[in-house]
């Protein structure tokens, strides 16, 4: 039997040098307990977002948000790809959406939601939850199903919850979560 400590120990960062203790536990499960999440919890993840720096601070975000069980959630999980339907098992998911906004200038807007999506993920982790981000998704699908502003583009979902027990698991889904997420080292470079 695989316990969550087991998963940890393998999914757990090792950086070389030391970070916030959110990064050095945070990574991407694939089950989670399903249980409810307080609101107050949830309005300070999305502040998190709130608070992420953006380009000409246009904020070109926008978050919708469901609980487990409902009917929009039911609908985000049909979907995503069949590979990500783990997140079902999520308390909450989150489409997180890029607004083009350009009035005349640059606009970052996919950089800048992701700056976003970060805040709201390390806040996550900073209350004890975990979040999966899926890009794999059917997004034409996702409009037909529920109601977006037509500026708001669905780019990500984001799966949210505390770490799953790992106890009653997929065979399949377990392997998947055993596997290490290594890490490139080669990717700084001080210049003269
Ligand atoms: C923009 C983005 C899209 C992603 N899409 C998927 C996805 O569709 N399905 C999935 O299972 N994981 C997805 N992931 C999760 C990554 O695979 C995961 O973050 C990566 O393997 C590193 O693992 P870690 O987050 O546990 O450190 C995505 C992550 C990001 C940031």
């Amino acid at each position: 039997m695989t316990t969550q400590e087991e998963i940890i120990k393998v999914r757990k960062p090792r950086p070389d040098h030391p970070v916030i203790k959110e990064i050095a536990n945070r990574f991407s499960p694939r089950h989670f307990l399903s249980e409810e999440i307080n609101i107050d919890d949830i309005n300070s993840i999305f502040e998190a977002a709130r608070f992420a720096p953006s380009g000409w601070n246009y904020q070109p975000w926008y978050f919708y948000w469901s609980k487990n069980g409902e009917r929009s959630f039911i609908k985000m999980v049909a979907c995503l790809e069949k590979y990500n339907r783990y997140a079902q098992s999520a308390s909450v998911l989150v489409v997180g959406c890029f607004i083009k906004q350009f009035k005349g200038k640059k606009s970052y807007y996919r950089h800048d939601l992701g700056a976003a999506v970060m805040s709201l993920v390390l806040q996550a982790q900073h209350l004890g939850y975990y979040c999966r981000q899926m890009g794999e998704f059917d997004g034409s699908k996702l409009k037909e199903l529920l109601t977006f502003d037509k500026e708001h583009h669905p780019f990500v979902i984001i799966a949210l919850g505390k770490l799953g027990d790992y106890i009653r698991i997929d065979k399949n889904l377990l392997k998947r979560e055993m596997e290490q997420k290594p890490r490139k080292k080669d990717f700084v470079k001080k210049l003269d």
